[in-house]
């Protein structure tokens, strides 16, 4: 099969498509990794070609073997759906997890996205936990970024705020948010502690930079990234209007949400303003 006709190819460039078209890849601000099934490696392999082993910048042994989907480093979102051989590649990593080499794609040269080691840790921890993870999104998400500059950098803030603007919200994210205080990015020590909440969580926030989305395909993490976005659009327009709620979804909301709609909201997230 042409690697371009491929399902999850089409998927993966619909995907950043969609991002590009929500705002949140300014110039090649963002990058998306999936993790390809065994049968769809198969069904384009006949178009690899590939390149030198070159380090990872950290080690995901749990990974080894395993081929990825992966936007290209200063490559643009806007440009994937037009020259998708420019924009990305496959990459297939080594049986250590130490090493990955392209077998597919940034054909005019180029190397995966810089944040290759936030996205690798964090498939490695979700692996572990559920294998049917398969996608790792980071976007520069307008209104969560804007609130990371007056919202308190913690988890249990982020997460009851995000709750409380969108009633969907518990029940979409129910295990909450994480927050990584700002730090350099495009490194190992980001993506460590981007991987450590992981652990927890399927999102995590980037203080004054961006979020990172993790789910089992692309309309999952898609519409995680998307959900939580606009709960913070919603706090945004609130605050731009005034400095308190006058009314707002309550703990005991809360508790009603998670008994009828059969989900768990940790306690700590509970608690009373
Ligand atoms: P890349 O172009 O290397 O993917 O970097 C973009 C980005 O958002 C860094 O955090
Ligand atoms: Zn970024």
């Amino acid at each position: 099969m042409k690697f371009l006709d491929a399902e999850f190819v089409k998927g993966f460039i619909r995907m950043a498509n969609d991002g590009w078209e929500q705002g949140w890849h300014e110039r090649n601000g963002g990058n998306l990794s999936y993790r390809v099934k065994k049968e769809e490696v198969e069904s384009v392999k006949e178009n690899f070609k590939p390149l030198e082993w070159k380090p990872i910048g950290t080690s995901v042994p749990a990974l080894a073997g395993e081929y990825f989907l992966v936007t290209g480093s200063g490559k643009f979102f806007r440009n994937t759906i037009i020259d998708p051989e420019d924009s990305m590649a496959m990459i297939e990593l080594d049986e250590k997890g130490e090493n990955y080499r392209i077998v597919w794609g940034l054909v005019n040269g180029g190397r995966p996205t810089s944040e290759l080691p936030s996205h690798l840790m964090n498939h490695e921890v979700k692996f572990k936990i559920n294998p049917k993870y398969r996608v790792i999104y980071h976007a520069h998400t307008t209104n969560i970024i804007a609130l990371t500059f007056v919202l308190p950098l913690t988890d249990e803030v982020f997460t009851r705020e995000l709750w409380e603007m969108a009633t969907e919200c518990p029940v979409v994210f129910p295990d909450g948010v994480g927050v990584v205080p700002w730090m350099v990015p495009g490194g190992r020590d980001i993506a460590v502690a981007t991987s450590e909440l992981m652990k927890k969580y399927d999102l995590a926030v980037w203080a004054h930079h961006g979020m990172f989305a993790a789910g089992e395909d692309f309309d999952i993490t898609f519409g995680l990234m998307h959900t939580a976005e606009k709960s913070a659009e919603i706090l945004v327009k609130v605050l731009s209007m005034r400095p308190d709620k006058l009314q707002t979804i309550t703990v005991q909301n809360f508790k009603d949400l998670a008994r009828d709609f059969n989900v768990t909201l940790p306690e700590r997230f509970l608690y009373e303003k």
